[in-house]
């Protein structure tokens, strides 16, 4: 039997991948400190871990649980927060990291899988849909941390021997998605609206990003375990939506005639977010099967049951 350990496991990406990991026969077990994770997420067969990713304890549950494959999800997610205080992103995302891969060279994990992110790697690129081979400008310590441990993986794999597949995921969104923070436009939208309550947009809503479903995205992290050689890879769907878009989707789905209403923009806000995922359709045989219409339907449905 695989064993596999998941960081952030109790969050939303990291949840569905326990779940998708258990339902092909893998041992599961989880990190998390429950920043932003949440129990309702886990499966009662996954063994979980309360800690936080910079513990020392990490060691001795690397010790003890002797994972093949370690999924790396855990992070501070949100870009702004990082922009307001660069060192705590520094510190979770990128010496979390640290801790992570020592612990991984140390117990003998044959690979990790890491979650990174497409929109704030390329940052400000004028080159859409965005290839891997871009140069990346991140415009936010979020996005300068995501890098450091890409790069961070590329050391150890070359010093010290330890495999890594990095996905550099678009905009996920699905069921489960927390609704606080900025991450997810969609889960908030629905929710308000559900709520019966007003969303706002940000500037002028014209700003594109490309949205994948949580579904094709755990299906990605999937083939990565699988797969051999270390590289990185676009999962997202080549697919710009405007939040004008995104919003009206929402509003044609739930049945509300509701107005847009807006408020600044929110300074840094990227223009643009789109990936390339042509590498990802060669290399890993991954491609999204879920386009945004039926992603929609489906997370309002999730919501709906939820209340
Ligand atoms: N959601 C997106 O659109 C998106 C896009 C690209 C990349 N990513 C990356 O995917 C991963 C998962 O994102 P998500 O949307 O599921 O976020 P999430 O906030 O739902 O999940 C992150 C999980 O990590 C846990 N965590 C945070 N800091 C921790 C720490 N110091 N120690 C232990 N656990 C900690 C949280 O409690 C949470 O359960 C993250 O690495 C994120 O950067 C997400």
């Amino acid at each position: 039997m695989t064993k596999s350990l998941i960081t952030g496991g109790a969050g939303f990406v990291g949840s569905h991948l326990a779940d998708r990991l258990l339902a092909q026969g893998d041992d599961v077990a989880v990190i998390d400190n429950f920043s932003s994770g949440s129990r309702e997420n886990l499966d009662s067969n996954v063994r979980l871990y309360e800690n936080d990713i910079r513990d020392p304890q990490i060691e001795a549950i690397f010790a003890k649980e002797k994972p093949d494959f370690v999924f790396h999800l855990a992070a501070q997610i949100d870009v702004r927060r990082s922009v307001e205080n660069p060192t705590e992103d520094a510190d979770i995302n990128l010496l979390g990291t640290f801790n992570i891969l020592d612990c991984a060279v140390r117990n003998g994990v044959k690979k990790v899988i890491f979650a990174s992110t497409g929109g704030a790697i390329y940052g400000d690129t004028d080159i859409f849909p965005t290839k891997e081979g871009t140069y990346e400008q991140p415009l936010s310590p979020y996005g300068i941390h995501k890098l450091a441990a890409e790069k961070s993986l590329y050391f150890y794999k070359k010093v010290k021997g330890l495999d890594y597949t990095v996905l550099r995921m678009s905009n996920i969104y699905g069921p489960r998605q927390s609704t606080k923070g900025e991450a997810g436009v969609i889960a908030i939208f629905i929710d308000k609206m559900l709520k019966g309550e007003q969303p706002f947009i940000n500037g002028d809503g014209k700003q594109t990003r490309d949205y994948v479903f949580v579904e094709d995205v755990t299906r990605a992290f999937i083939l990565a375990k699988s797969t051999t050689g270390s590289d990185k890879f676009n999962i997202g769907t080549g697919v710009e939506t405007s939040v004008n878009e995104t919003f009206e989707k929402i509003v044609d789905n739930i049945g509300f005639d509701l107005p847009k209403m807006y408020k600044d923009a929110k300074p840094g806000e990227q223009k643009r977010s789109c990936l390339d995922a042509s590498r990802a359709k060669s290399e890993l045989g991954w491609k999204p099967e879920c386009d945004i219409d039926r992603g929609i339907r489906e997370t309002v449905q999730w919501f709906k049951d939820k209340k």
